[in-house]
């Protein structure tokens, strides 16, 4: 928690009748430095004394002692704001950061505590597509945003794995597979047989039947079926490790729908007992008529399960196997009723752990530009885009810097880095308009742009050659321009926790986006390597903290800040 907003908080508890708790969350910053440091609004206030929030800012702000590290306090309007001692700020935060390092932003808030993030989960056979990209992207931020904040966070693969599809697939194996389908078939083979599947049972419709059949052969644990599903499973497998290595994405276990087969008839006897269950046009359903939902299906007529079933299964095993405190499901927006609907269930077989579940939707992802439209019917393959952005980048260096060393990965790291800011930069539950000039853009609000700042940085730093040191005159960086820079990334540790509550990595990008612009406007009027020793020793130790946490938060977000660009 922020040193200076516990400060005023106690002070303001003194006088008023609020936890403390709950007046430090309503403490603002606000958003022009001149009006004030920190701010508490006095509408809260208003309320509970039937009196205007003007008037009580006014007389509140009378009584309030200014002791340090406070240094004025004002009322303007129905806010009480204050202004911190500027070279108390400097020194905690600068020290801070120095001390730290890669940890600063890092808390103990989370520890013993468990999160469980589902993300990615994409159904094997199939390519991963631009659409996966947001649920893989969002769920590793998360997962380390949560680590930052010292939880332990398990991260979770629920790869659609199971499911009537997998006997379709299994027919079209049979009848159309190659011969050596066995050696050298990938997902895009996979994919085809799906597309000739559904298109021979226009013609045969008898397929489907043949298709439930070898499902249910799956389900029984038929060996036959088995084998070739664990085939189509590890040619998929492969191919998402890939990209999930392009993208620098870890998973703490890849476990699929299919490992709850074995589970889930127990979990329906639960719901059974819990007298939650029943028949309805043969299949076994949940009512969720008076919570103003359809029914959860839990078996079909086939005695088949569905992905529903497998979803509550995986919420106990998951809660036995980990205990969590908190479970996060990344998937998209279109399958809000699916989760209303099996949280409700697991809420109705008695689990208070059930509003501890959260499903963190988010928008889709779209192109400016109408070649890669996925509306015309041409999926983007994500390998694709990744690789494009790589070489778009490569071709910018090869332009602009063609001596830099280590080309590759720097090209590598800034083009997947462009598209993972581009994707998280976006509110999560706005779609993601895609667009080439503007990812790539080094001058908009961009991954290339904050990864430059960085590298600029560094170079300055090098520049310097000497070591940097937090014994300096703190009160030399008194400037607004410098003021202003030091309170933006003493707010670093602040913004993690804010994006932690709202599940909205976009936070830390904005974040980050201010930050850079502040630093260029301290660079604009400042000189940072100058004949004043003292000022610059002071400086550059500005220019290392800024260099550190936008390393920090450019890792946050799954991305790297190359020293050299
Ligand atoms: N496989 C699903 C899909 O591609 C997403 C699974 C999300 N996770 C879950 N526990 N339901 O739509």
């Amino acid at each position: 928690m922020d040193h200076f907003i516990k400060n005023i908080a106690s002070l303001l508890e003194e006088k008023i009748n609020l936890p403390e708790d709950e007046i430090e969350r309503l403490i603002e910053i606000p958003p022009d430095f001149r009006m004030g440091d920190y701010a508490f609004p006095c509408y809260t206030l208003s309320k509970i004394l039937k009196k205007s929030p003007v008037i009580i800012a006014a007389e509140l702000s009378n009584t309030l002692p200014v002791i340090r590290p406070i240094a004025e306090i004002k009322a303007v309007g129905p806010y009480i704001n204050f202004f911190v001692d500027k070279v108390t700020l400097s020194e905690l935060a600068l020290r801070a950061i120095s001390k730290e390092r890669d940890g600063y932003g890092c808390e103990v808030l989370g520890k013993g505590k468990t999160v469980v993030v589902d993300f990615s989960s994409p159904n094997i056979a199939k390519h991963l597509a631009v659409h996966h990209l947001r649920s893989a992207l969002i769920g590793n931020a998360l997962c380390n945003i949560y680590k930052t904040l010292g939880y332990t966070c398990v991260g979770i693969n629920h790869l659609g794995d199971w499911g009537t599809q997998f006997g379709q697939l299994i027919v079209a194996y049979k009848k159309w597979g190659s011969e050596n389908a066995h050696t050298s078939y990938t997902v895009t083979d996979l994919n085809n047989l799906y597309v000739r599947f559904h298109q021979e049972t226009e013609k045969n419709p008898g397929l489907e039947d043949e298709a439930r059949a070898w499902f249910k052969k799956l389900e029984s644990g038929d060996s036959g079926a088995k084998e070739l599903w664990q085939h189509f499973k590890d040619i998929s497998l492969k191919e998402f490790q890939k990209i999930y290595d392009m993208l620098g994405i870890h998973f703490d276990a890849f476990i699929g729908e299919s490992f709850y087969n074995t589970m889930v008839e127990d979990t329906i006897t639960r719901i059974k007992d819990k007298g939650l269950a029943k028949v309805s046009e043969q299949a076994l359903i949940v009512d969720l008529e008076s919570y103003n939902m359809p029914p959860c299906l839990l078996r079909k007529k086939d005695d088949t399960t569905l992905y529903a079933t497998r979803d509550i299964a995986a919420a106990e095993y998951r809660k036995k196997t980990y205990d969590f405190d908190r479970m996060i499901y990344v998937v998209g927006s279109e399958q809000k009723l699916h989760f209303h609907q099996f949280f409700k269930v697991l809420e109705l077989m008695g689990y208070d752990w059930a509003n501890r579940c959260v499903h963190v939707d988010f928008g889709l992802m779209k192109f400016k530009d109408g070649k890669m439209s996925t509306r015309k019917g041409k999926v983007v393959l994500l390998e694709n885009l990744l690789i494009e952005a790589v070489e778009r980048i490569r071709k910018i260096i090869e332009d602009k810097n063609p001596s830099l060393e280590n080309k590759e990965a720097v090209a590598r790291d800034v083009g997947i880095g462009a598209v993972i800011f581009a994707d998280l930069c976006t509110k999560r539950n706005k779609d993601v308009v895609f667009d080439w000039d503007e990812v790539l853009n080094f001058e908009g609000e961009t991954g290339p742009y904050v990864q430059y700042t960085h590298a600029r940085l560094c170079s300055i730093l090098r520049k310097y050659g000497k070591s940097v040191t937090t014994d300096i005159q703190f009160a030399l960086l008194k400037e607004d321009e410098t003021f202003i820079l030091i309170k933006n990334l003493w707010q670093f540790p602040s913004v993690i926790l804010k994006a932690a509550e709202f599940y909205e990595p976009s936070l830390i990008c904005n974040y980050l986006i201010d930050v850079c612009g502040s630093l260029n406007r301290f660079y604009n009027a400042h000189r940072v390597l100058s004949d004043d020793a003292e000022l610059t020793k002071a400086r550059i130790l500005l220019v290392d903290a800024t260099r550190q946490v936008i390393k920090n938060g450019l890792h946050v977000l799954g991305m790297q800040a190359p020293e050299r660009m």
